[in-house]
């Protein structure tokens, strides 16, 4: 696979089975965990050993073979009804993130679309995960590069706010929105990325802080709630964030929490920039709300590392993401250029699924 300048891969082809960074452990421990069935894949993404879009997308395109790989049948039309169930599998682990159902439907389509024997179709099904992958890192890398055409031009080093993970580990390879901070970083337009715990899972304080610390970019990790404060005081000159599914009209769904950075942008003229790769845009849905909204369980608000904070008797919410709503996002930074959400019809016809 093309290498990624993060040299960070958080699913891996290699020797016939797939491996993931298990990011449910970083940063205290770097572990890799072995999935040669798609069931493991499932509960994988199910769990958040991977996780982010993109990502989802790369792990479910490598599920779908694994899952080829199991079904033992020669017949085509067998071949293909057990395929379905399969998707119908890896469909039910998270619903918010299109990409997972660009990268199953991409996988079926190619199988229905294949001519040759059921051992053939398999081999395609391989490499047209791989490809999945391999054009998300390209695609990653030309959202960072046409990212850096459209930020503020004063001041020359920027400080950049971002919520959540949507670097290397969210994706192939290289990040949406950290891959715009990145490419500011090698540039020299970066002074330094604001990165938001992202309570309740701390992806901000956990993935997005390892990614930086890594790569020796400065990284100042703050609570959600610290944001305004920060913008109030001069400290931020724009908000760069990833997306989990992005309404033809432009509206955005992204980790909770974004909706509130980005009236908080708007209170404070600060620009908004959502940074997403196509495989994010679901046409189908006129705005924002027919997303899905994730909810996920009580006990990740009702804990702090393992010790539980709240009294018994209260009741609990948990939304895993939020939709902001397309006026308050300056534009969406996409491997074609960075587009307005308002403009975003008009690429209608780029996304097939
Ligand atoms: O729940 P997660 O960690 O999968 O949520 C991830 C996000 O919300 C990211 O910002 C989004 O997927 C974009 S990743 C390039």
């Amino acid at each position: 696979m093309t290498s990624s300048p993060s040299n960070i891969y958080p699913v891996i082809w290699q020797d016939d089975k797939v491996f993931l960074i298990d990011q449910t452990r970083l940063p205290e421990e770097y572990n890799i965990v072995e999935i040669a069935l798609v069931e493991d894949m499932a509960q994988a993404i199910k769990t958040m050993i991977v996780r982010g879009a993109p990502a989802i997308g790369v792990a479910a395109a490598y599920g779908m073979y694994l899952g080829a790989r199991e079904i033992e049948t020669n017949d085509l039309e067998k071949f293909l009804a057990q395929l379905e169930q399969v998707a119908q599998l890896l469909r039910q682990t998270r619903p918010t993130a299109v990409n997972l159902f660009w990268a199953i439907s991409r996988m079926l389509k190619t199988a229905y679309e294949s001519v040759g024997t059921v051992a053939e179709i398999k081999s395609t099904l391989l490499r047209t995960a791989r490809t999945i992958q391999l054009e998300d890192l390209q695609t990653c890398q030309a959202i960072g590069a046409r990212g850096l055409s459209i930020l503020p031009t004063e001041p020359q080093k920027l400080s950049i706010l971002t919520h959540c993970n949507a670097g290397a580990l969210a994706t192939a390879g290289y990040g949406t929105a950290l891959g715009v901070i990145r490419s500011a970083w090698r540039e020299q337009r970066l002074a330094r990325i604001y990165a938001d715990e992202t309570r309740p899972r701390l992806q901000g304080a956990k993935l997005t802080a390892w990614e930086c610390v890594r790569e020796g970019i400065p990284v100042t990790v703050i609570t959600d709630s610290m944001a305004a404060h920060c913008m109030q005081k001069g400290k931020i000159d724009a908000v760069i964030v990833g997306a989990d599914r992005i309404a033809a009209n432009g509206d955005t769904a992204n980790k909770i929490g974004t909706y509130s950075l980005a009236i908080v942008a708007r209170a404070h003229n600060i620009p908004f920039f959502v940074a997403a790769p196509f495989s994010t845009i679901d046409f189908e849905l006129v705005d924002g709300s027919g997303i899905a909204i994730e909810e996920r369980d009580a006990r990740e608000i009702d804990r702090i590392a393992k010790t539980k904070i709240c009294p018994p008797g209260v009741d609990f919410y948990n939304p895993a993401f939020d939709v902001t709503p397309a006026h308050l996002i300056e534009a969406i930074i996409t491997e074609k250029g960075a587009i307005k959400p308002d403009e975003l019809i008009n690429y209608r016809s780029v996304v097939s699924y």
